[in-house]
């Protein structure tokens, strides 16, 4: 089994390069093109082994879901050449992460456990227990660290900051409800709850973006739908679509993400394992198999094809 770890094109027009915890980010002037590796990252640290498949099917989901959510915010995406790659708009990143959640889960639940019943601004209803759902879906914003970890922040003090004006959050707000709402039916459709998710937004020619992936296990947590109520009901835990079973795996191996700690050995097993996780995901969420991939000549094959889109996507805007 291959995976694609690292990337290291050099492109004809290339202007620069960013390799993020797991998307390697070649620019083209306005326009990027982003390579979903299949690199994983858990608590802000990347894994020293890479999972096959993972990529392409991050890569796809958030294709699938950009292109489902387009007709209620403009989004990033010009074209989807390879199953490992987005083309589209280079944006100005907003400083910070969307973080909309429609049930008690994760971080949230652990804050509220802690006794907590203000997050990030919004007070929190006594009486909830782990992964109940919210009376109404609630914004909990991060903000977007360049080094470290991403800290939870009001909506009064992103504009205190002046971290976006007050304006344009507005906007992003209106923007969040909307494709949660939308995520939540599309999850639906295939019998799940679209739990938690984060969206990023940028501006590229004055306008709002939706950029980043979308509603991938990468950025967001599922439920199974069926049998929820009565999980719920019997105070057992609920069955998760998301990358927690790879934290589970690490917190039991004594790995938090604090400093000091060491990244445990991860056997053929255990990437095996994940990989198998990763195609299941894919399987419910898009409701199909994950296609097949011809591994050989990958890197050759992806290098040909943002060479290709990149030009026919530099024509389309001399054209227009
Ligand atoms: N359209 C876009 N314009 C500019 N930046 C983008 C766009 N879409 C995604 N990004 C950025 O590209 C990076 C994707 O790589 P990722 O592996 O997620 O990196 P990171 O470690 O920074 O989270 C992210 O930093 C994300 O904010
Ligand atoms: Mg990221």
């Amino acid at each position: 089994m291959e995976a694609i770890k690292e990337t290291h094109f050099k492109f004809p027009g290339q202007t620069g390069f960013y390799s993020g915890k797991v998307r390697d980010v070649y620019y083209f002037g306005d326009l990027m093109a982003m390579v979903a590796t299949d690199r994983i990252s858990a608590f802000d640290v990347i894994l020293p082994r890479a999972i096959p498949d993972k990529g392409r099917v991050l890569n796809q989901i958030a294709a699938f879901n950009l292109q489902a959510t387009k007709d209620l915010v403009p989004n990033w995406v010009v074209s989807t050449p390879d199953q490992n790659v987005t083309i589209g708009f280079r944006c100005e990143p907003f400083k910070v992460e969307m973080v909309i959640r429609g049930y008690l889960a994760g971080h949230a639940a652990r804050e509220y456990k802690a006794g907590k019943r203000l997050l990030c601004g919004v007070p929190l209803p006594e009486g909830l227990k782990e992964n109940d759902k919210l009376p109404q879906p609630i914004i909990t914003p991060t903000t977007k660290a360049s080094v470290g970890h991403d800290e939870d922040i009001s909506r009064d003090e992103i504009l205190r900051r002046g971290i976006v004006s007050r304006e344009d959050y507005a906007v992003l707000e209106d923007y969040t409800r909307k494709l949660f709402q939308r995520g939540t039916e599309l999850a639906a459709a295939r019998g799940l709850i679209l739990v938690d998710t984060k969206y990023e937004f940028g501006k590229h020619n004055g306008q709002i973006y939706l950029i980043d992936e979308v509603h991938t296990p990468d950025s967001s947590r599922y439920f199974y739908a069926d049998g929820y109520a009565q999980r719920q009901q019997a105070g057992e835990a609920q069955k998760q679509l998301s990358k927690e079973f790879v934290r589970q795996w690490l917190i039991e191996n004594g790995f938090q993400g604090k400093d000091g700690q060491t990244v445990p050995q991860m056997t053929d097993e255990v990437v095996a394992n994940i990989s198998g996780r990763y195609k299941e995901l894919y399987e419910k969420v898009r409701g199909e198999g994950l296609p097949p991939v011809d591994y050989q000549h990958i890197s050759q094959r992806i290098e040909q094809k943002i060479i290709d889109s990149i030009n026919s996507a530099n024509l389309e805007t001399k054209k227009n």
